[in-house]
């Protein structure tokens, strides 16, 4: 959930920053549409992950937790020219909004994207034989989280770069402060963020936003 001063921090980089306005303001009225505006990146956040990936100069892209497209649009944004994003998404209202904002943005910027309905768990699979991938991020089911981080380290290429928000779960894998996650999505999360600590696979660091950005690099082979 967002406080008055992501809010805040939020139109303080709107004024700064221009380029994708029409398009992110249709994903964020849709998204407060469906009641679930507070759950997208903050615009702070996403600004990281564009430009993380913007400095990898990267082509080839899967997300996992589609929403309304506006992690979507800040990643096909910062792809390099010609690339694809395919995003993944269960909820089919979510999928359709997301797919028409996404498309009309790919098609202006000179990029690909396919949104993939179903279960992530599932539907990733399907996407083994068009990878290595270069860029992963995952934002779905909490609970499967080290499922999607398993298909990661078998389908991203070695120097890859994977990001993953919501790692704090609003604080509850660091403390027992009261939350809505069940204790499953919290011992999934907490193993997550053990296995992406493990240097042998991932080097990576944990960006203390307010719900957590793990970002990580997949070790060369
Ligand atoms: C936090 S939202 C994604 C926000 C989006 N990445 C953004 O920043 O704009 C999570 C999304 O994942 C979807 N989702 C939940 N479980 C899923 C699953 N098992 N497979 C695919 N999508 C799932 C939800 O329907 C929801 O749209």
């Amino acid at each position: 959930m967002r406080t008055e001063q992501d809010h805040l921090l939020s139109e303080y980089l709107e004024k700064l920053v221009s380029g994708l306005q029409p398009f992110e303001k249709q994903t964020r009225e849709a998204a407060l549409s469906f009641g679930l505006n507070g759950i997208s990146l903050s615009r702070g956040e996403a600004h990281v992950l564009r430009w993380l990936i913007q400095s990898k100069s990267l082509k080839k892209a899967v997300e996992i937790g589609t929403l309304t497209g506006l992690s979507g649009l800040y990643i096909l944004d910062a792809l390099q020219e010609g690339g694809t994003l395919w995003t993944l998404e269960k909820n089919e209202e979510h999928a359709n909004v997301a797919e028409s904002i996404l498309k009309k943005f790919a098609t202006e910027t000179k990029k690909n994207v396919e949104v993939i309905r179903g279960d992530a768990r599932l539907t990733l699979q399907k996407l083994n034989t068009m990878g290595p991938y270069d860029f992963i991020f995952i934002d779905g089911n909490k609970a499967a989280y080290c499922d999607y981080l398993i298909w990661a380290e078998q389908n991203l290429s070695p120097g890859g770069l994977l990001i993953a928000d919501n790692v704090f779960l609003s604080g509850s894998v660091y403390s027992s402060i009261k939350s809505n996650f069940s204790e499953k999505q919290i011992s999934v999360m907490q193993k997550f963020n053990e296995r992406l600590m493990d240097s042998s696979i991932w080097r990576g660091a944990l960006i203390p936003t307010r719900e957590g950005l793990f970002v990580a690099e997949k070790m060369p082979i």
